[in-house]
């Protein structure tokens, strides 16, 4: 069965309400009781977020802000080589700090005015359905930790910095937003779990993993790979497939490896026009009838 998100530490809230992040015994920050408890303190605040509020604020650490200064600095360079010409306007147009983590509230105040987009937040695992049903409404679940300071580079999860630098630079473009409201719309349109794992996926390898060609050379666009400080420079020697919804909606992924298998859209125009086209209006109906068809 496919899980979106099981790279999200599981959190539980306790009988006494105590909330507590489980880390893997491979994760970074798992022998770190530091750490832990700070993880433990954010997954806690989203937790106990009411919806219509505010965004609860985080009192990050310097040493926090550290690495979203490290890491932001990084990614920087990396994109004016990688990212497409789309994805780096947008990040001009949204003006992150780059010395210090922003707050959730500050993000969506940022994009709001550009794209309608806010942000909520999440403790870790955000079911499907909810997930992808509120981009519809221009709402974007977000973490809001960061990744452990001794790998700066490197997260097992979704941290604060993949869901703002990856995915907010992204929501700041016009184009770009239209895509994850259509799938938003997608989501909510379907009934059935297999059509819903079929958007989500196809989701995962365009607005997460996607390539595509632009100023003549592979660029990526995807959340997924703008973030990460590995897979940046490593998307350009992976298995390129043509885009191909039902290739996407049904290719299986590891999301605890690099993803070795990318679909290439030739243009922004023929994202939009293939997948932006299939999101505004299918329905069960028509994911179950191009997965027959592909059959
Ligand atoms: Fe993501």
């Amino acid at each position: 069965m496919f899980e979106e998100a099981q790279y999200f530490a599981p959190v539980a809230t306790r009988d006494d309400g105590t909330v507590e992040v489980e880390l893997a015994a491979s994760h970074p920050g798992f022998a770190d009781p530091v750490y832990r408890s700070r993880r433990n303190a954010i997954a806690a605040l989203a937790v106990g977020y009411t919806p219509g509020t505010p965004v609860p604020t985080v009192d990050y650490t310097e040493q926090e802000h550290e690495v979203w200064r490290i890491v932001s600095r990084e990614l920087a360079i990396k994109h004016r080589k990688y990212a497409t010409a789309e994805y780096q306007d947008a990040t001009e147009r949204l003006g992150l700090p780059g010395e210090r983590i922003p707050q959730l509230q500050e993000v969506g105040d940022l994009l709001e005015p550009l794209t309608g987009f806010r942000y909520l937040p999440a403790a870790g695992l955000v079911p499907l359905r909810d997930f992808y049903g509120v981009l519809a409404d221009g709402f974007f679940h977000s973490t809001q930790y960061i990744r452990h300071h001794s790998t700066p580079l490197y997260t097992p999860e979704p941290d604060v910095i993949h869901e703002v630098i990856g995915h907010a630079n992204a929501l700041a473009s016009d184009r770009y937003a239209r895509l994850y409201r259509l799938a938003g719309n997608a989501a909510r349109r379907v009934e059935s779990e297999e059509a819903l794992e079929f958007i989500s996926k196809i989701f995962w390898f365009t607005l997460e993993f996607g390539v595509m060609t632009d100023q003549g050379e592979l660029r990526a666009y995807g959340a997924g790979i703008l973030s990460s400080y590995g897979e940046i420079e490593e998307f350009r020697g992976m298995d390129i497939r043509p885009l191909d919804l039902v290739a996407m909606g049904t290719t299986h992924y590891d999301i605890t490896k690099y993803q070795d298998v990318l679909f290439r859209a030739e243009s922004l125009d023929h994202l939009e026009d293939v997948v932006g086209e299939f999101w505004s209006g299918c329905d069960d109906e028509a994911v179950f009838r191009i997965m027959g068809n592909a059959r």
